[in-house]
């Protein structure tokens, strides 16, 4: 039997916060244009980040591609063409823990270097801060499902595809089943509220990068850098590129 609490947990809550999602990427493209940007910090430090950001960014990609595959995508349909639910599993878990693994030990690099860093700490906002946190008990919250669910076992065996991707796929459907979440154990039902929380804030943070990947960085031409330093270097200047004096203004 679905109570009061049920719906208002795993209906309207979810609703609230995905209309929290939507208009509020429509509300920041309208009146904060120009702040649509990662405030990427990579000026301030690099050698953490160029380990840190690649390894966050492909394994939340792979993280991403097994929720579409876990939540998204019916069990039967995979049945369906002839893949078991042992052989589901052992993908599930195999690329899930690397993938899971290499987000986890980015966001720990990331968040180290955010606080030890002090230019980039500086440059930390109070709604970085928000992110960092939630970010980090989704994603914690997400492993300890795949961790103590589907490798250790503890607290016996759960099919979340009959469960939590059933109630997930409802809510866009309008196929409503919170007494789906209300039997799943509270290890899911913290993730995906943890999750929907995520989904809420979302379009106030940096996270709204995610939706104006730089794909054009790839071809667009080098950024050439120019010194303001009097220290001219060895090398020669080239033809037409000899440095102009500077002239100072009279003052009369
Ligand atoms: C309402 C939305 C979401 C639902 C219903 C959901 C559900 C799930 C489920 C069913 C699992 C698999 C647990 C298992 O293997 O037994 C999982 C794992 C995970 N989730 Fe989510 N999730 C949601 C959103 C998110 C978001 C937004 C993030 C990160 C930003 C995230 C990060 C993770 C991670 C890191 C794992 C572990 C994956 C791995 O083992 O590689 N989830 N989630």
């Amino acid at each position: 039997m679905t109570t009061t609490a049920d719906t208002l947990l795993w209906v309207v809550i979810p609703y609230v916060c995905l209309a929290f999602f939507v208009l509020g990427h429509a509300w920041r493209y309208r009146y904060d244009k120009f702040g649509w940007t990662t405030r990427s910090s990579q000026l301030y430090e690099r050698r953490l980040l160029r380990w840190a950001s690649p390894l966050f960014h492909f394994g939340i990609l792979a993280v991403f591609l097994g929720h579409v595959m876990g939540l998204g995508i019916p069990k039967a349909w995979t049945e369906a063409v002839g893949m078991s639910e042992e052989l589901y599993h052992v993908l599930a878990v195999s690329i899930g823990a690397v993938a899971g693994f290499s987000t986890v030990v980015g966001l720990v690099l990331l968040i180290y270097r955010r606080r030890t860093v002090g230019p980039v700490f500086r440059a930390t906002t109070r709604m970085d801060k928000v992110m960092y946190l939630v970010l980090a008990v989704v994603i914690f919250l997400g492993m300890w499902n795949t961790v103590a669910g589907s490798v250790l076992n503890l607290g016996g065996h759960y099919d979340y595809r009959d469960g939590v991707s059933v109630w997930f796929r409802g809510i866009f459907r309008f196929d409503l089943h919170p007494e789906l979440m209300a039997d799943a154990p509270l290890g899911f039902q913290l993730h995906g509220m943890a999750a929907m929380l995520l989904f809420a804030l979302w379009p106030f943070t940096r996270l709204v990068h995610v939706f104006s990947a730089p794909v054009g960085y790839l071809w667009r031409p080098y950024v050439v850098y120019r010194s303001r330093s009097d220290r001219l270097g060895a090398r020669q200047a080239r033809p037409g590129w000899e440095r102009v004096e500077r002239k100072e203004p009279s003052r009369r």
